[in-house]
């Protein structure tokens, strides 16, 4: 069976969906390889590393999509320039984060073609699944550069310092949303040697937010926002208001804001006002990792830095794509984690009653498998 990798084309995209590393372990699984000429460069890996693997290295894109049984990408196929789930053969698997919600157009196409596509965005939370979740393995690299961004935008130091001159004070981090990017952020903003307080609406984060040295500040809620999986939902009207105010009051007494809020794992719900921001010290920075999902801040400008009232409100898009040697390594073994569980005589085996697949499943023989994508379909009249 022959593996096929283009190269990740979307704007700024500098990971690579497999790295030599994998290459090897999928080869002594019976895998053929082949991958687009200096697909892996931006990350680090160059194409001779994969040559002397024995992978083939390919010039045409169109002719590589075409030979493949199993095509592995980051993103969702590209259309702009490229047509790439038209160059795929009908029956081909894709397995990438497709991010289907986000990708409706890129989901009919394949759909259209009769493409075989897992997101493992979509992959079931479960034990068994972990080392092929590749939104945790990203959302702890935003969690981490997300607070690098913050303590070299902020005007001060993060760390307590006894100096000559006298003792500096610790910068005092907020973190918002607790999920994998969240306990990263505060993990990192604790390494530098800020304070940090943090909140979430599941119960049991409390607890994880403790155990990476922050302290817990949240509202008794009213009605549960845990939606299973680790996902949050949507909170009620009174638990929403309750909730604004208290970071109202937090965020006014912060250096660095960090966000990280998602519902559903996929949209960002608001949850700071730009009157929470007017009411910020002059010099505080927000960053907010939810601006791929729309942005949990109201004045952000996802993908820009603006200023408001001296507060730099940071809204990054695609920040593992800014560390893309790791995020291309961890992505890489999530994929192969996926293909080596379901390898069976050197072949990738379907199997739709495996819980996983089942999951992850988005599209099979021209329908949309996926009921969150196919509602959302129809919802856009698509
Ligand atoms: P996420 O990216 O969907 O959301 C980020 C965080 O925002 C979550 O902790 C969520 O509760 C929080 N949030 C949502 N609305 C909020 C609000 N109004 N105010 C404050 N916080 C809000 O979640 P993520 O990071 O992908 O995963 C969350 C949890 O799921 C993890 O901590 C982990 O326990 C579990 N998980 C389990 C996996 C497995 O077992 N295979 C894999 C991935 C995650």
């Amino acid at each position: 069976m022959r593996i096929a990798v283009p190269k990740e084309t979307s704007a700024g995209e500098r990971r690579v969906a497999l790295v030599p590393e994998s290459c090897k372990k999928l080869m002594q699984a019976g895998y053929d390889i082949a991958i687009e000429g200096s697909a892996g460069e931006a990350a680090g890996f160059l194409d001779a590393e994969y040559r002397d693997l024995g992978v083939s290295v390919a010039p045409d894109p169109a002719a590589l999509l075409g030979s493949g049984d199993l095509v592995l990408k980051v993103t969702a196929p590209a259309a702009a320039g490229r047509d790439e789930a038209g160059w795929m053969r009908p029956g081909t698997i894709y397995l990438g984060s497709l991010m289907p919600l986000r990708n409706l157009e890129a989901v009919r196409a394949l759909a259209a073609r009769k493409i075989t596509a897992f997101s493992t965005d979509a992959i079931p939370r479960t034990t068994r699944a972990q080392a092929m979740d590749t939104l945790s393995s990203m959302a702890n690299i935003g969690g981490y550069k997300g607070v690098l961004l913050a303590a070299v935008e902020l005007p001060k130091y993060f760390p307590m310092l006894m100096t000559a001159a006298g003792m500096v004070r610790p910068a005092k981090v907020f973190v918002i949303g607790a999920g994998v990017a969240g306990l990263q952020a505060i993990a990192t903003a604790r390494r530098l040697g800020a304070n940090v307080v943090a909140t979430d609406v599941r119960p049991e984060v409390k607890e994880q937010i403790e155990s990476v040295g922050a302290k817990y500040v949240g509202i008794e809620l009213k009605e549960s926002a845990a939606a299973g999986g680790g996902y949050a939902k949507e909170l009620s009207d009174d638990d929403r208001r309750r909730q604004s105010e208290l970071l109202a009051q937090e965020c006014a007494q912060s250096d660095v804001v960090i966000t990280t809020a998602l519902i559903g794992g996929v949209f960002a719900p608001r949850l700071i006002s730009g009157d929470t921001v007017k009411t910020m010290k002059p010099g505080s920075v927000i960053v907010d990792l939810g601006a791929d999902g729309g942005g949990n801040c109201e004045l952000s400008t996802p993908g820009e830095t603006v200023y408001v009232g001296g507060v730099a409100i940071m809204a990054p898009l695609n920040l593992p794509a800014t560390m893309p040697y790791h995020a291309s390594l961890l992505f890489s073994r999530n994929l192969t984690a996926f293909i080596q569980a379901f390898t069976k005589d050197k072949a990738f085996q379907l199997d739709f009653n495996d819980d996983i697949q089942q999951g992850a499943l988005i599209t099979h023989d021209g329908e949309v498998k996926h009921a969150r994508t196919r509602e959302a379909l129809q919802q856009a009249g698509l």
